[in-house]
């Protein structure tokens, strides 16, 4: 059994198809991929499978259990975690307090009862930020405030943990961090769905990869198999590969 599924999913805003007969898959103890041109309905599926959009049709299962009709709180609750592509993070405060606030949540939610205090400093050093732990998120970078945002997602402890475009804003070396950490992650069993424009980044830790165009799946391989198929450089990686 996969840890998430999704299923058919159907949407349109008003002649536009933003998903159509669209299934994801992701399995739990890896990074899977979500690419795609601009418009394809990358957010759009992050959106019906954290409960944010209504699907006209189809399923989203969780560890085995439908959780079609759950509100996003209670998916939440449920291990899903998200990130924007627009970042949310509270700016007027520490890197350290932002993440607190999420693991202060999942105190209320979960049995663990680890310390919010300590399972955010914990998360904040996951991410290579301890440094900054003290310094107002309005202050730092936007490629440093989305490791915020990805700190604050963890510090739920997901099961599924959805990330759109975390890349964008970070430069070279904090990629490649990024990139190491994803990996870290998926290996430590989070299964993790990944939005992403940056090409290298999403071969180097994706052991599969789901392509989308106009809200149709065009293929779903490893990166080798995407890469290769020329459905998707013509709709796609043309330029890129
Ligand atoms: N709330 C909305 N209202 C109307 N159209 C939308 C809305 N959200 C997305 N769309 C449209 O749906 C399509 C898919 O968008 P989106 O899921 O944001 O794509 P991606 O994340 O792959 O760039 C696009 O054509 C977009 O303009
Ligand atoms: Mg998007």
């Amino acid at each position: 059994m996969a840890l998430l599924e999704a299923r058919g999913l159907e949407v349109r805003f008003g002649g536009v198809v933003a998903l159509s007969g669209v299934d994801i898959t992701v399995e739990g103890g890896q990074v899977t991929g979500l690419i795609g041109p601009n418009g394809a309905g990358k957010t759009t599926a992050f959106n019906v499978i954290c409960g944010l959009q209504k699907s006209a049709a189809g399923r989203v299962v969780l560890s085995g259990r439908d959780i079609t009709q759950a509100s996003p709180h209670q998916r939440a609750r449920l291990g899903i975690a998200r990130t924007f592509q627009r970042l949310e993070v509270f700016g007027s405060l520490s890197v350290y307090e932002n993440v607190l606030v999420a693991a202060e949540i999942r105190r209320r939610w979960s049995h663990d009862r680890s310390r919010p205090a300590t399972v955010a400093a914990e998360t904040i050093e996951m991410v290579g930020l301890a440094q900054l732990a003290g310094v107002a998120v309005d202050s730092l970078s936007t490629g440093t405030a989305r490791l915020v945002e990805v700190a604050r997602a963890l510090a739920t402890r997901p099961s599924v943990l959805l990330l759109d475009e975390p890349s964008a804003g970070l430069d070279e070396s904090e990629t490649d961090d990024l990139g190491r950490l994803l990996t870290r992650l998926g290996v430590e069993g989070t299964g993790i769905l990944l939005v992403e424009h940056d090409v290298d980044l999403v071969m180097s830790v994706c052991r599969t990869i789901h392509v989308l165009d106009f809200g149709r799946i065009l293929t779903v391989g490893t990166p080798g198999e995407v890469r290769a198929d020329p459905l998707v450089q013509a709709a796609y990686l043309g330029t890129a590969a």
